[in-house]
C-alpha cells in the first residue's frame, strides 16, 4: 500500500512529545513490512536534519504560494515532504507555542494551510506522480484533511489517529470564513462544536476509520469522564474506532546500545545500571549512594500527567529514604512549586526545567523507579521506555498505562508477569501507597531484580502494532 502519513511532528526532526516518537517510528515499521510510506510535515525553523533537503515544486492554495521540499527521515529511507511557508512555520519556539509558552495566534491558519497542502498531495495534484491509497492523519493539526477529502471525488481512504483527545484545535466560529472552508462542513454533525470550529472533529466525523493509541483509551473516550465532550460522537462511530497500542523505537531506546547514556547494560549485566545512577546523582549534586532508591519523572508538567498528585505527596515521599529527579516543562504554576520544593530538599530532590533529550535518556537509564501517575494517558511511552531500561514504573490504571504495566502482586510475582506498580484512584494517598510498596520491594534486592528482568524482557517493539495498522489499511 501507498500511505501518506500526516503529522505535525516527527522524531528526530522535530519533537514536543509522544506524537513525534510515533510519527518517527511507525512509518519505519510499516516500511519494514514493505509498505510505501511518505511523511508530510510543516517546515519549521527548528527542524533538525543531517540529510539533504531539495526543492520539489510550488503550489498555490488560498492565494498563497507554498513550496514543497523533500528530504528523508534520518537513519532511514523514508521520504519526508516539508510544507514550506516561512511566514507561518519559520519561527522560534515550538510548533505550537511561542517562546513564552503561548499558542501562536494564527494556529488555525497555520495548520489549515498544512492540511490543504496535504490534501493536494493526497489527490496527486502536486505533480509528484504518487497517489496514496491511504491518508493517515494524526491529532487535530491534521483534522481538516479527512473533512476536505470527503468533498473530493475518488479520494484515498482516510484514517485518523487520536493521540490526545484533550487537544482539539478549537477556534472561533468566524475562522470558518477566514480559512475559506467550504460551508457544507459547518454544522453540528460536521466541524462545529458548540459554536466553535473544531479541527479534531474533521478527523472524528469524516475519517473512514478512527484509531487511538491503546485499547483502554479507546473505551475510556466513549465515556463522559474521558470523552472531553466528544464521547457521544465517538460512541456513535464506535464500529470504526479501535485502539492499537503504540510500540517503541528500539533503535533509540535500548540500554544495550543507547549512545546517550554513559554505561550500557543488559539483563545479564544489570549491576552496571548503577553507574548511570551515580552519574545522575553527581550531575544533580545529590549524595552519591546506590542504596537509596532514585525516582525519576520526565514529561510535560501539565494536569494530564498528575503532577499535582506528586506535589501533594512530596513532603511524605521525601520523608522516606529516597531521591527524586524531574525533567520537564509546562504549566508555570507547577514549575514554580516544584522548583521551590527542590530548594527546600536540596539533597533529596532536583529538577531541570526545559526539554533535554540526552538527559531524558540518562534519567530512564539511571533511575530505579519511574513516576507516571497520569489522570489520563492515551498511551504513554515513558513507562515502556522505563521497562526496557529496568526502571520500574509507578502508574495510574488508565489508558495505555493500564495496558502496558502489570502490577506487582503475589500472583504476578509468581507467574513472572509483574513489571511495576499500578494504583487506581487519582489521589495523592493512592499514589503514596504505591510508592511505599515500591520502597518495600526495593529493600529486597533479589525480588527487585526479578521484576526488573520481567520488565526488560517485555516486547514493546512496533512490529505487532504495525501489523495491526496494516490489517486496518487492507480492510478499508
Ligand atoms: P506525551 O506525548 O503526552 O507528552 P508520552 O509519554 O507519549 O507523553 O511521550 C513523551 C515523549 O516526550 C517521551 O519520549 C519523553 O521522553 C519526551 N519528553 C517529554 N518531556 C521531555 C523533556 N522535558 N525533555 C526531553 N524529553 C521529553
Ligand atoms: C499523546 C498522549 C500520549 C501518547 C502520545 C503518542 O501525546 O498524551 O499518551 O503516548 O500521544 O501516541
Amino acid at each position: 500500500k501507498k500511505i501518506l502519513f500526516v503529522s505535525s511532528e516527527a522524531h528526530p526532526l522535530i519533537k514536543t512529545g509522544g506524537l513525534a516518537d510515533v510519527s518517527g517510528s511507525l512509518p519505519k515499521a510499516l516500511a519494514e513490512l514493505s509498505q510505501d510510506v511518505r511523511l508530510i510535515l510543516p517546515n519549521y525553523q527548528g527542524i533538525k536534519s543531517d540529510k539533504e533537503v531539495r526543492f520539489l515544486c510550488s503550489l498555490r492554495v488560498d492565494n498563497r504560494d507554498v513550496n514543497l521540499l523533500e528530504t528523508q527521515l534520518p537513519d532511514s529511507e523514508i521520504t519526508v515532504w516539508l510544507v514550506d511557508y516561512p511566514e507561518f512555520y519559520h519561527r522560534p519556539g515550538n510548533p505550537y507555542l511561542d517562546g513564552l509558552g503561548n499558542s501562536w495566534p494564527d494556529n488555525a491558519d497555520r495548520f489549515a494551510l498544512f492540511c490543504r497542502i496535504a490534501v493536494e498531495v493526497a489527490m496527486n495534484r502536486a505533480n509528484l506522480d504518487w497517489q496514496p491509497d491511504i491518508v493517515h492523519c494524526n491529532d487535530w493539526q491534521s483534522g481538516l484533511v479527512p473533512a476536505l477529502l470527503s468533498l473530493e471525488v475518488d479520494s484515498p481512504a482516510s484514517v485518523f489517529t487520536i493521540h490526545n483527545l484533550a487537544y482539539q484545535g478549537l477556534f472561533p466560529a468566524e475562522s470558518i470564513q477566514g480559512l475559506s472552508l467550504p460551508g457544507q462542513l459547518w454544522h453540528p454533525e460536521g466541524l462545529e462544536f458548540y459554536h466553535m470550529l473544531s479541527f479534531i472533529k474533521g478527523g472524528l466525523v469524516y475519517a473512514d476509520h478512527i484509531t487511538t493509541v491503546s485499547p483502554t483509551y479507546a473505551l475510556e473516550i466513549q465515556t463522559s469522564a474521558y470523552g472531553c465532550g466528544l464521547e457521544g460522537l465517538l460512541l456513535h462511530r464506535k464500529d470504526v474506532l479501535r485502539g492499537i497500542l503504540n510500540g517503541i523505537d528500539l533503535e533509540v531506546w535500548s540500554p544495550e546500545t543507547d549512545p546517550l547514556i554513559p554505561q550500557h547494560y543488559r539483563i545479564a549485566s544489570l549491576a552496571d545500571k548503577q553507574y548511570n545512577k551515580s552519574e545522575i546523582q553527581r550531575k544533580f549534586a545529590l549524595p552519591v549512594n546506590d542504596h537509596v532508591p532514585l525516582f525519576g519523572l520526565i514529561g510535560r508538567l501539565v494536569e494530564q500527567k498528575g503532577i499535582d498528585l506528586i506535589i501533594d505527596c512530596l513532603p511524605d515521599m521525601l520523608s522516606m529514604p529516597m531521591q527524586l529527579v524531574l525533567l520537564g516543562s509546562g504549566d508555570k504554576v507547577y514549575e514554580q512549586r516544584l522548583q521551590n520544593l527542590a530548594h527546600v530538599y536540596p539533597d533529596k530532590m532536583a529538577i531541570t526545567l526545559g526539554y533535554d533529550e540526552p538527559l531524558a535518556h540518562l534519567i530512564e537509564a539511571g533511575s530505579d523507579v519511574f513516576l507516571m501517575p497520569s489522570r489520563f494517558e492515551p498511551c504513554g511511552l515513558n513507562q515502556m521506555y522505563s521497562q526496557r531500561y529496568g526502571t520500574l514504573p509507578i502508574v495510574r490504571k488508565t489508558g495505555g498505562l493500564a495496558d502496558t504495566v502489570v502490577d506487582t502482586l503475589p500472583e504476578t510475582i509468581a507467574d513472572r508477569t509483574a513489571t511495576g506498580f499500578v494504583f487506581n484512584e487519582a489521589s495523592a494517598s493512592s499514589l503514596l501507597e504505591a510508592i511505599k510498596r515500591a520502597m518495600i520491594l526495593y529493600s529486597d534486592k533479589k525480588a527487585w531484580a526479578t521484576i526488573q528482568t520481567n520488565a526488560m524482557k517485555k516486547d514493546f517493539s512496533w512490529r505487532h502494532s504495525a501489523e495491526q495498522y496494516l490489517m486496518l489499511y487492507r480492510n478499508l
